[in-house]
């Protein structure tokens, strides 16, 4: 008989049951296990989906159907996942783990000043929801209604969510920098009957007016017939009798309990507006039953999530990343999940490492944005503080270079925590390229490879696969659960911008790079989206803003490589005849951008320019604004067919002056 060390049989003891149920594809520890699991996902795409869906999630009827419909025909049919189930997501979330796990600390709330805390545990937590969500109905909303939540992150805007999902409306969560015009904007486009904000956000010691904007959005005619307004600072407010109800008054009021609402599996659990390569944004549409199978796989299965860990993703619930891993996929797995109201930098650069010291935080997970900052800012504010319980740290949002992703791994994680970039986007609903904490060995940069149910494929821009080493763009083979079905309201829009480039592929935007072993290295978007600290924004959005400024006749946006935000704006404006270019007028131009788009969109670098680089057929060149906002002004190809080339040489030359303004 061999002998097990009694040091391993101990540790089996403590982890095995300590772990998420994943059903009979179990855990991933090792690469011969990913394989195996990453090769049977493919092979049977509906058993293996039915298998975890099944031993994960609550469903009131289980489903016995996987996917119907393929990416050749989503023109004709929006795929579907599980479409003979019913559930309530919420019911994974909340209610399933009552039985074992009533007191635990679902959120763990950091305010913004350091040591402002609130925990509040799973009945506690379900009782909030149920109540909140009496409160939904009793002022008017019904499965299917659209509620734009306009919040901060304190734990109601989690509560808010669940209480939509509770009754079966359909929420749209709007990042609490959006400007006024962009909240009307996605108020109109949902048909929104309820709005939940609050009186003011807390972000680094500064108080951001929610209610005040949401009241701006709201000025005249609007489908919104309630706001519901939580209390966080008791800063005055604007008050409409007839519209507004505080929280406060109402929410404690409702009963504690609420059934929860059966929903088909393809009903929609929630709208989020993002933006692409036009100004609109698009209200992407997520489903019940493969969301939040989606999502409680890929966190259990990536972060190695174990049952007495800390878990804190620092993203904002206004974005995807808040949705999926704050809210819905730790909840789902019974993880206890930090809700973070301030910012990196407040008081200083160590308040991370100070809520991971105060908190016991075991997995971390932000942006490399926030990760570059803070290396900047020295490591005596990393090593002040006590990260020993730190296991897994990920990050996401964009690329992480090598020299960030060693300073995460050696600084932060002192060389002995699994470190996991991981790739993927609002459309995907859930992480589809990354290392699998404990299993995948990682090379920084790298995302390295699909999880299971992913198959990653390589094009050149005529459509021809690069299989092996090689450089192209981002497509995905198969539909997966997590993904966005449609396009609120424009089906067409989400075909042409999704499956258009390639037939019978999913296109990512992204451009991706595959080396010798396999792995992938994300290169960044290659459309018209700027990734700007992990924010994605428009080129579009910020050219509508600057020509609607009568100084402005035209104007170009890109990006360019920034050192701490990964890109940067810069804007090519051309002015009108009679105007006069000046900083006064650039100050103006980004005063507008804030007050237009929301107070993340700021343009780091202007080029005043006589004229934008047009085709004969009067079509922008692009590639000559990208390439000379990167500094290569020595690569710009054929500009033959240039009506007047001559613009080029002043482009360049006043790119110089910029670029190089230090020199
Ligand atoms: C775009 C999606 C996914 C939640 C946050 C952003 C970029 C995302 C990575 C990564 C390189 C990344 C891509 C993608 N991106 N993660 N690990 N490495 N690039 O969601 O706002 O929908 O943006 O973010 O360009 O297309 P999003």
């Amino acid at each position: 008989m061999s002998e097990t060390p009694l040091l391993d049989i101990m540790e089996a003891l403590r982890e095995v049951p300590s772990r998420v149920s994943m059903g009979s594809t179990g855990r991933i520890t090792d690469m011969t296990k990913y394989h195996s699991i990453h090769g049977n996902s493919i092979i049977d795409i509906d058993s293996f989906w039915l298998d975890v869906t099944n031993s994960m999630i609550t469903w009131r009827k289980a489903p016995t159907i996987g996917l119907k419909g393929s990416f050749g025909d989503v023109s004709n049919r929006p795929l579907s996942w599980f479409e003979d189930g019913t559930l309530n997501v919420t019911e994974s979330c909340l209610d399933s783990n009552l039985k074992t796990r009533a007191e635990k600390t679902a959120i763990l709330w950091e305010g913004d000043e350091p040591g402002e805390t609130r925990r509040i545990s799973y009945s506690e937590l379900l009782e909030l929801v149920c109540r909140a969500a009496n409160a939904l109905k009793s002022l008017g909303v019904e499965k299917g209604d659209r509620v734009i939540i306009y919040m901060g992150m304190v734990p109601e805007a989690a509560v808010a969510m669940l209480a939509c999902a509770r009754i079966g409306a359909v929420h749209s969560v709007v990042f609490g920098g959006f400007s006024a015009e962009s909240l009307r904007d996605r108020v109109i486009d949902c048909d929104a009957k309820l709005v939940i904000t609050q009186d003011e956000g807390m972000r680094g010691g500064k108080k951001i007016p929610l209610k005040e904007v949401c009241d701006e959005a709201l000025d005249g005619d609007s489908s919104v017939k309630g706001v519901l307004v939580y209390r966080r600072t008791g800063g005055p407010v604007n008050w409409n009798p007839v519209r507004d109800v505080w929280w406060h008054d109402f929410v404690p009021l409702q009963p504690s309990e609420c059934h929860p609402k059966e929903c088909n599996a393809e009903d929609p659990l929630f709208i989020l507006y993002t933006s692409g390569s036009t100004g609109k944004p698009k209200g992407l549409v997520h489903t019940c039953g493969g969301y939040i199978t989606y999502t409680s796989y890929t966190h259990a299965t990536v972060f190695d999530i174990r049952e007495d860990d800390v878990y804190a993703c620092v993203a904002d619930v206004g974005w995807i990343t808040g949705h999926s891993y704050i809210v819905y996929g730790p909840l789902a797995n019974g993880a206890t999940t930090l809700m973070f109201e301030s910012i990196p930098t407040y008081p200083d650069a160590g308040r991370y490492w100070e809520v991971v010291a105060r908190h016991g935080v075991t997995i971390f997970y932000t942006a490399p944005t926030a990760i570059r900052a803070l290396a900047a800012a020295g490591d005596r504010f990393v090593s002040v503080h006590d990260r020993s319980t730190l296991r897994v740290l990920g990050t996401v949002g964009e690329p992480i270079n090598p020299e960030a992703w060693n300073w995460y791994y050696d600084v932060v994680g002192e060389g002995r925590c699994n470190v996991v970039d991981t790739w993927w986007q609002t459309e995907t609903g859930g992480i589809c390229i990354s290392p699998i904490a404990q299993a995948t060995p990682t090379i920084g940069g790298s995302a390295t490879l699909p999880l299971p149910g992913i198959v990653p494929q390589l094009n050149d821009s005529e459509g021809r696969e690069i299989t092996g080493e090689g450089e192209g763009l981002l497509c995905i083979k198969y539909p997966w659960p997590g993904q966005a079905r449609t396009v609120w309201r424009d089906h067409s829009r989400f075909v042409s911008t999704y499956f258009g480039h390639f037939p019978g592929l999913y296109f990512t935007g992204d451009g991706c790079k595959r080396d010798k072993r396999g792995y992938l290295w994300i290169t960044g978007r290659i459309d018209d989206v700027i990734n700007v600290s992990g924010h994605r924004m428009g080129t579009a959005e910020f050219e509508s803003v600057l020509v609607s400024h009568s100084a402005v006749s035209e104007a170009g946006v890109v990006g360019f490589p920034h050192p701490i935000k990964g890109s940067g704006v810069y804007a090519y404006v051309v002015t009108q005849p009679s105007e006069e270019w000046n900083q006064d007028l650039s100050e103006e131009l980004n005063l507008l951008c804030r007050k237009r788009i929301g107070a993340h969109a700021k343009i780091d670098l202007f080029q005043h320019i006589p004229g934008l680089p047009k085709t004969r057929s009067g079509k922008v060149m692009r590639r000559i604004l990208r390439k000379v906002a990167e500094g290569e002004m020595d690569s710009l190809g054929d500009i033959s067919t240039l009506a007047d080339p001559s613009v080029v040489g002043a482009i360049k030359d006043g790119a110089k002056k910029i670029l190089y303004q230090s020199d």
